[in-house]
């Protein structure tokens, strides 16, 4: 008797080719020439930020929740989650800020004020992790209450880092300062406003472990940490500004406890900062110690006039290489020569978009992550005015394509306008837009982004228009304007 195990298994099979099938045409389209791949570099960017813009848009709800995607089922993302709205919402600061005339000011100023009300909302939220911590809430911004990875602790940094930007833009004008105090930071405790919530539950709360933004692991987390460092620094800022003095002494103390506990997490052996300490899951989990989060975790926390673990420190092109290594190998649509290797969140991940006991994928926002900060990179040499190579970063730099570098050594030390320095540069920029023709590459018709990127056959698979992965191209592409705005 054939069990209906077997049935299902047998009807699982035959969906799942049919579903190959799909894609397949798909791909092949490419050789009918209406792919982006087929469309100049340049003109696709363009054409992908117009339409990331509105992936973006898409996610926004009226009511001020934004959904992680408009997907409902298989896999279910139509939540607002702390984290990726609270790194969303800055693009929407930068659309308004940016914005020229008073209409499109107006929109988005709407969209601010309506995310401000809500979130403050969800902070009032009686909720299972008992505090801020929660991690996702329905649409309707009741608590989410079956079980899930929580609490998780970086959510309410990010939204802080992008919102205290939000204030500085605000402060500048005439009627800002009441509106500032009035809504984002009131310089009271207990207080009503939510980025001094914020910014008091995460000086309370960073020593106490968490789940990752993975949302698989309890522990102590590298990007965790580092965002929440940022926010507390940043707070510590605004708060000398608004007068809240005792308030920016304790942000600050508390942001230089966390620089010790950050430092800690540097693995010399693999010359690798490792994603998580102090995990109770098995080894076998991450084994190799690299995981995108910590690339993620220097590009989220980055702040132009601080050195600690930025870009260019050895420490994290050390990781980043690694990282890369990691997955080179890993993803068979790797195999193509002339485009920068698909990146994923982990090598041992076992997400593939729908269920956890796959192999994972290569994921779009890893790869917009690489892209930027390759741009980053560069800009923030340009910014130094020089290039100085350890022994710990030698690897990253002997690897950057270019015949040029083959004499650079440790110890070196290249000066803006050697021909070293200007071969880095050029390197750089090459690789940030390998990473993005890599995205290119896997992009359908209708310049959607999903999640992930199917590691044999590259389609896109996993929550479809994700607004994380639009913002990911959006941030990597404005970089990559910065660097060429330096004429380089
Ligand atoms: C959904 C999570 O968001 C994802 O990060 C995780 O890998 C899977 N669930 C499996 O736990
Ligand atoms: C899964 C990711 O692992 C997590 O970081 C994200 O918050 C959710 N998906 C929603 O996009």
């Amino acid at each position: 008797m054939v069990g209906f195990g077997k049935i299902f298994k047998i009807l699982l099979g035959c969906l799942s080719l049919l579903m190959v099938g799909v894609h397949a045409e798909i791909v092949n389209k490419s050789e009918v020439g209406s792919l982006p791949r087929e469309l100049t570099f340049e003109v696709w960017l363009n054409q992908q930020s117009t339409r990331s813009i509105a992936g973006i848009l898409q996610n926004v709800m009226p009511h001020g929740a934004f959904s992680a995607s408009p997907s409902k089922q298989n896999p279910d993302y139509f939540y607002h989650w702390v984290r990726d709205s609270g790194l969303v919402i800055d693009k929407i600061r930068s659309l308004y800020t940016e914005a020229q005339d008073e209409e499109k000011q107006a929109f988005y100023k709407n969209i601010l004020d309506k995310f401000i009300e809500f979130s403050r909302r969800l902070q009032l939220t009686e909720n299972l992790s008992g505090g801020l911590g929660e991690p996702k809430f329905h649409i309707d911004g009741s608590p989410y209450n079956l079980s899930w990875g929580r609490p998780q602790h970086d959510g309410p940094a990010l939204r802080a880092i992008s919102l205290i930007k939000l204030a500085h833009h605000e402060l500048a004008k005439k009627d800002g300062l009441q509106w500032v105090k009035s809504n984002l930071y009131d310089g009271k405790l207990p207080s009503n406003t939510l980025i001094k919530v914020d910014l008091e539950f995460i000086s309370d709360h960073w020593r106490q472990s968490s789940f990752d933004l993975w949302e698989e692991i309890k522990g102590d987390h590298f990007y965790t940490r580092l965002v929440q460092r940022r926010a507390l620094l940043d707070g510590a800022e605004l708060a000398d500004i608004l007068g809240d003095l005792g308030a920016a002494f304790w942000y600050r103390l508390q942001a230089r406890q966390l620089e010790i506990a950050l430092q800690k997490h540097w693995n010399a052996k693999i010359a690798t900062i490792v994603p998580t300490l102090h995990t109770t899951r098995d080894d076998r989990y991450k084994r190799a110690g690299l995981d995108s989060a910590v690339i993620l975790a220097v590009l989220h926390a980055h702040h132009y006039s601080d050195t600690f673990f930025t870009l260019s420190d050895e420490k994290v092109l050390s990781t980043l290489r690694n990282i890369r290594k990691g997955f080179e190998k890993l993803y068979p649509i790797n195999n193509h020569q002339n485009m920068a290797p698909a990146i994923g969140r982990y090598p041992e991940d076992s997400y593939d978009g729908y269920s956890s006991d796959q192999q994972g994928n290569p994921w779009t926002l890893a790869i917009c992550a690489f892209a930027e900060f390759h741009y980053r990179l560069a800009s923030e040499f340009m910014q130094k005015g020089v290039v100085q190579i350890g022994s710990i970063a030698l690897p990253f730099f002997q690897e950057l394509d270019t015949a040029d570098l083959i004499h650079i050594k440790a110890g070196g030390h290249y000066q803006k306008n050697s021909r070293e320095f200007d071969a880095i540069i050029r390197a750089l920029r090459k690789t940030g837009d390998a990473y993005l023709e890599r995205l290119k590459y896997h992009v359908p018709e209708d310049l959607s982004l999903a999640e992930q990127i199917n590691k044999d056959k590259g389609y896109m698979q996993g929550a479809p228009d994700l607004a994380w992965s639009y913002l990911s191209f959006l941030t990597a592409n404005e970089q990559r304007n910065i660097l060429i705005g330096t004429k380089y």
